[in-house]
């Protein structure tokens, strides 16, 4: 079905959602631009920390996937009031909040103040903005007045171009100039009506009135994730994801009496196991066999970083289709807002 996505847009998005996206390569580059200028004296860390919730702590999430195998120290992400009890002197921390007031990633903070450990706030200002300025820790500023999701570059190149200058893993930069031109590329053909276009309105067209079970492994299940979370916030709806192979052990017996409410989705890359090849190939079986309609999205490009943002990038536009197609606005979440109100916080 053809759709005049253009009249769509004008209707519904209201909060200009698609001037962000198509904003995405230079906000890619920038973000670069600005963590290689951040001046850190500090010494190799024998752990890293993320912390944040929601759109700030995917950063986290993409780069624990990216420092899987490159790194030699544990990188986690903390979604929390409070950070592990491992977190020492020795612990860098990055700690994340787009508006810089959101009552978990505060809570932390103070508690990562207290054992000590070495801080870099990411943050658009707020009270971790006022925070960070107090105590003279090193702060990477994300442009403000935009929804904390669209400001993905920002909350998450820091954390690879810091790990790599303070030795943790090495990140050789010509991935970032590749992930740069994918994005370029990625957004013509949104222009243009090319490949990304093709992928993400299909995709949107077909999870409209399924419920989308979103299918990866690393290092791109943390995109997998980003899609699901995408879902719920831009188009207001239910999705899940499952990471292979663990779901090869539970999930995929959802799939003995078939399901045609759902709409599963594999994200594919470069990187894909032998072994890992060899569960996606069984599930695509299992799944035709039952005649269950999928969808698949391949990565782009060589390096690592490019293929986890290509895969990111049509994701964030397919979910922003699927907005449209729901006739909801992309930007706001209502609930989220409600729920922040409601709880109270934060308390500093
Ligand atoms: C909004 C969004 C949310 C927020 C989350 C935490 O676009 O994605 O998931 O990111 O509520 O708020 P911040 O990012 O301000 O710490």
């Amino acid at each position: 079905m053809s759709r005049d996505w253009s009249r769509l847009r004008e209707e519904l998005d209201r909060g200009r959602m698609w001037d962000i996206l198509m904003q995405f390569p230079e906000d890619l580059e920038r973000a670069w631009r600005e963590a290689e200028e951040l001046e850190l004296e500090w010494e190799e860390p024998s752990k890293v920390l993320v912390a944040g919730m929601g759109g700030s702590a995917i950063g986290g999430d993409l780069a624990k996937e990216y420092a899987y195998d490159r790194a030699r120290i544990p990188v986690e992400v903390v979604r929390d009031f409070e950070p592990p009890l491992y977190a020492d002197r020795s612990t860098l921390a990055f700690v994340v909040s787009y508006s810089g007031k959101t009552e978990e990633t505060l809570s932390t903070l103070s508690r990562l103040l207290d054992a000590g450990c070495a801080i870099v706030a990411v943050t658009s200002g707020g009270i971790l903005g006022e925070v960070a300025a107090k105590k003279g820790l090193p702060v990477l500023e994300v442009p403000a007045g935009r929804p904390p999701r669209t400001a993905l570059p920002y909350l998450y190149l820091p954390i690879l171009v810091i790990l790599s200058k303070l030795g943790v893993l090495e990140f050789d930069r010509g991935e970032l100039e590749e992930a740069i031109s994918m994005a370029r590329e990625a957004r013509r053909e949104l222009f243009e009506g090319g490949e990304t276009s093709r992928v993400a309105e299909e995709l949107a067209e077909r999870a409209l009135g399924k419920i989308p079970l979103i299918y990866s492994y690393r290092p791109y299940y943390s995109v997998a994730y980003r899609f699901k979370t995408q879902i719920n916030e831009n188009a207001k709806q239910h999705a899940f994801c499952a990471e292979i192979p663990e779901m090869c052990h539970n999930e995929i017996v959802g799939w003995e009496r078939g399901g045609s409410k759902y709409f599963p989705v594999f994200l594919r890359g470069r990187e894909e196991d032998p072994r890992v090849r060899a569960r996606v190939e069984y599930l695509v079986e299992v799944l035709e066999e039952r005649g269950v309609g999928y969808g698949v999205v391949e990565a782009r490009g060589e390096g690592r970083l490019s293929n986890q943002l290509s895969l990111l990038y049509a994701a964030d536009v397919a979910s922003y289709y699927l907005a449209l197609l729901n006739g909801v606005d992309p930007t706001p979440i209502e609930l989220i807002s409600r729920m922040k109100k409601r709880v109270g916080g934060p308390h500093w």
